[in-house]
């Protein structure tokens, strides 16, 4: 490369950028593939000019030897709209600057960057698109709108819990009344039981909006997983009649007690026993266990951002019918409920539960097949290991 004429000369470190003496073009590459973004180079022949690791990994591409002068439509195969975006910059007028596109068929979120590469006299002579997996921000954006949604359905539903709240504990009252007055008329007795009954139910379900929306504040202490998992059995006993149901728990000795809200936990688990109790309808087997989180496994997003932490993995699991496909996107929403007397509250609050302790929820169904919650959550302290 020959000098420009504004250029100096230094002996030791004679750079072939115009930029000045002190970095060569090794180093220039050095920085472009050492970036943190995923860079990708392309050149106007439609050839791979560079493509730095970061790239390789996101776009889930193993690196091969002969990459670097391919066409780069042969190297980037599996990611056609790559080779789509790259194509296009030859052609736009404007490039996109802040764009975002989901890969399939990871699923990946990726916000990138397109330039172009000019030549001295200002024509084109290759493309460069910068790039960055959102993924895991998407995630946390998404979770921040269900919150928000949460948030302003929750006051919404607040307002209204509360302004119901009074006439119906004037209906009770009242009713009660009523039901001294008639003392001797059996049938109109009957009905105002029935009243008394019903405006309970109502008040139950009001109780349950507000307990819902009320943001959770946890009271953490070094919690015993064995001892909420026995008090939520309990709890969800008293509930639902357990009938012939059999409940085997499967608890590994040693567990490390974790930072955690007791009580939220328990309210937790025992709204999954509640459910597996009701679908099991006095029949069939529950199986609860708890182990350390070695079933845990990262989402396989390919991010290094998040190292898995030591964690405690409880499942509860039923032969029930289990759920259908089209209901299973549906039932952490709250007020989806399959039942007559249902809320739809029960799989919400726990999700509010999980996520309140940085945990984690998934779900495997299929009709037919029963059902398995697995919730895993961050012990948060390698201390104690007792029980
Ligand atoms: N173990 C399970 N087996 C089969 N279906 C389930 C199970 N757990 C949850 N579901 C389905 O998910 C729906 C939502 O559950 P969720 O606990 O949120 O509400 P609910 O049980 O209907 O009402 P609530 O808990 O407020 O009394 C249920 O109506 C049911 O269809
Ligand atoms: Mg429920």
């Amino acid at each position: 490369m020959t000098d420009g004429p504004h250029r100096r000369r230094d002996s030791a470190a004679a750079g072939d950028f115009e930029t000045g003496p002190l970095v060569g073009d090794r180093f220039f590459r050095h920085i472009v593939l050492g970036m943190r973004n995923g860079v990708l180079v392309v050149t106007r022949d439609r050839r791979l000019a560079m493509m730095n690791e970061v790239a390789y990994r996101i776009l889930d591409i193993t690196p091969g030897d002969a990459d670097i002068g391919r066409p780069y439509a042969d190297v980037l195969a599996s990611q056609p709209d790559m080779i789509r975006i790259l194509t296009a910059a030859f052609d736009l007028a404007h490039l996109p600057n802040r764009a975002e596109l989901r890969l399939k068929p990871s699923g990946k979120v990726i916000g990138y960057t397109l330039s172009q590469i000019m030549d001295d006299e200002g024509g084109s002579e290759g493309a460069a698109v910068f790039f960055k997996d959102l993924t895991l921000v998407e995630q946390m954006e998404e979770r921040e709108r269900l919150r928000d949604r949460l948030a302003s359905l929750g006051e919404m539903a607040a307002t209204i819990a509360h302004e119901v709240k009074n006439p119906l504990a004037g209906i009770e009252v009242m009713a009660g009344l009523l039901r001294r007055r008639v003392a001797d008329i059996p049938d109109a007795q009957a009905l105002l039981n029935d009243i008394i009954g019903e405006a309970k139910t109502a008040n139950a379900i009001v109780l349950e909006v507000l307990e819902f929306v009320r943001p959770i504040r946890l009271q953490v202490e070094q919690t015993s997983m064995a001892q909420v998992l026995h008090d939520a059995v309990t709890m969800a006993e008293r509930k639902v009649d357990r009938g012939g149901v059999e409940v085997t728990m499967n608890i590994e000795p040693q567990l490390p007690l974790i930072k955690a809200d007791p009580h939220q936990l328990g309210q937790l688990f025992s709204n999954l026993l509640i459910n597996s109790l009701e679908a099991l309808d006095g029949r069939g087997l529950i199986g609860l266990t708890a182990a350390v989180g070695r079933a845990y496994e990262e989402p396989a997003a390919g991010s290094d951002e998040r190292a898995p932490g030591a964690t405690l993995v409880v499942e509860v699991a039923d032969d029930g019918p289990g759920v259908s496909p089209e209901a299973v996107e549906r039932i952490f929403n709250p007020f989806f409920s399959t039942k007559p007397q249902g809320s739809g509250l029960g799989l919400a609050i726990v999700r509010k539960i999980v996520d309140a302790h940085d945990g984690h929820i998934d779900v495997e169904t299929a009709p037919g097949q029963g059902t398995r919650f697995r919730v895993t959550l961050p012990v948060n302290s390698g201390e104690e290991w007792l029980r």
